[in-house]
């Protein structure tokens, strides 16, 4: 079994589409270890996107993401990194597959939706950014 981060980002709570998020992870056989609502501050949010420090679109990435309240979301699955990329699609919505989280419900290459981590070390280092007791 592996865990991985799910973040439902401010663009979905601002439409209250937490509640479809979670059914459909769920539908997916992925299970809820932990779940946490909070609102990134500014620094919290660079901290948690530093590895994109320095690409153009950071600054405005913080922005949008305290621009309201997140969900963090544990999960735990077989396959369970690789399985939540492929769930929520490309970052870009314009260019995710159907029945993707990103292609069905994300706005704009900013604004998709939902973060998902992209590796088993990346998955450790996150989750324990939101869940110490995980
Ligand atoms: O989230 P993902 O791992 O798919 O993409 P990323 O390349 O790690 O980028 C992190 C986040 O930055 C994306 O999910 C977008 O919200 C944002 N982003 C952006 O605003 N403009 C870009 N050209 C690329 C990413
Ligand atoms: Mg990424």
């Amino acid at each position: 079994m592996e865990k991985t981060l799910l973040i439902i980002k401010p663009d979905a709570t601002d439409r209250h589409l937490t509640g479809e998020f979670l059914r459909r992870v769920e539908s997916a056989r992925f299970v809820i270890l932990g779940l946490r609502m909070l609102h990134l501050d500014a620094v919290t949010a660079r901290r948690f996107y530093a590895v994109h420090e320095g690409k153009p679109f950071v600054d405005a990435l913080v922005d949008y993401m305290s621009s309201g309240p997140s969900v963090a979301v544990a999960l735990e699955r077989e396959n369970a990194v690789k399985a939540l990329r492929e769930f929520v699609g490309a970052t870009d919505p314009a260019k995710a597959a159907c029945g993707t989280i990103r292609h069905d419900f994300g706005l704009d290459i900013q604004r998709n939706s939902v973060h998902a981590s992209d590796g088993l070390d990346t998955a450790r280092d996150e989750l324990r950014f939101f869940f110490e007791k995980l």
